[in-house]
């Protein structure tokens, strides 16, 4: 029997931003822009390419911008029709007819599992996928559109993953695994850790933020007790599942940007922008003459 068809997409969005203080002191981390397009808007678009028609953000305080961003602006539609800037008002007018969209909140920052949680009713009893708005994956076929596809064939939850050398691999979920004979891409996941010291890590195989999870996960987050950083961590979730069901981790084609990170969303900013029809050129050759000694 085929798998049922992927059709909602959750994005856990109600961090305080800290990393990013004071710019996030009013504005949500999500609503950050690369270039000219907010973080959540580029997972967004992402999930829709994927075939995602339900888009479900979990959000907290202080994160209307998020709502009004995706919602229609009919002054704003109106003053650009008026002026004739066509591009601008379709870009616009775009942006607010992506998919449908449901908040739902996470009052308190109990972890990344209590947030997909919050999910639940929402999502129901079908496969879904999980997207990180901080990750921003570049790639000719969008990442999760490539894992959509793997799910096809295996009907399973799968993680993304991508091989972290050295020390950084303990800011992330690490997999447990070995190489599946039908698939390059594909991780045979027989355990995952969250956030290990670099000697404890079981390999380098991190998880970045997109996931295929069956709806099976739920139970699971409701039988978690707290883990690192005293969270109900969705890796300790996906690690019970494997008691369970079969789970992959998958090697995705494109190019990560940890845009939750300072450095990562200088570098992101950059390496998207160089990319832009528009601005790409004039950037090139001023980053050329830029004096960096
Ligand atoms: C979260 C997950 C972690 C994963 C990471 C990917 O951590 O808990 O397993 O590797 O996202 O970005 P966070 O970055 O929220 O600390």
């Amino acid at each position: 029997m085929a798998p049922k068809k992927i059709r909602k997409a959750v994005f856990p969005a109600a961090g305080l931003g800290t990393r990013f203080l004071p710019a996030t002191k009013a504005i949500p981390k999500e609503m950050l822009c690369l270039v000219d397009k907010p973080l959540i808007q580029y997972g967004v678009e992402e999930a829709v390419a994927a075939g995602c028609t339900e888009i479900i953000i979990v959000t907290g305080r202080d994160k209307a911008a998020m709502e009004d961003h995706f919602d229609s602006s009919p002054e704003l539609e109106y003053a650009l029709a008026a002026k004739g800037k066509q591009k601008l008002l379709d870009s616009v007018h775009a942006v607010s007819k992506l998919a449908k969209i449901i908040y739902t909140r996470q009052a308190e920052p109990l972890g990344l599992g209590h947030a997909v949680l919050m999910a639940k009713e929402i999502v129901g009893d079908e496969p879904f996928c999980v997207l990180l708005p901080d990750d921003i994956v570049d790639a000719a076929v969008p990442c999760m559109k490539q894992m959509v596809e793997a799910f096809e064939q295996t009907g399973s939850s799968i993680l993304a993953s991508e091989v972290i050398e050295g020390p950084a691999i303990s800011a992330y979920g690490v997999l447990d695994c070995a190489p599946d004979p039908r698939d390059p891409r594909l991780l045979d996941v027989k355990g995952m850790v969250e956030k290990p010291k670099l000697e404890d890590a079981p390999s380098n195989n991190a998880i970045i933020g997109r996931y295929i999870l069956t709806p099976k996960i739920f139970e699971m987050i409701e039988q978690l007790t707290p883990g690192a950083g005293g969270e109900l961590q969705l890796t300790d979730a996906i690690k019970a599942l494997l008691q369970h069901e079969k789970v992959y981790g998958f090697h995705y084609e494109g190019k990560r940007h940890d845009a939750g990170d300072k450095l990562g969303f200088l570098k992101a900013t950059v390496s998207l922008a160089l990319k832009r029809q528009d601005l790409g050129p004039e950037f090139r050759e001023w980053l050329k003459s830029f004096p960096i000694q």
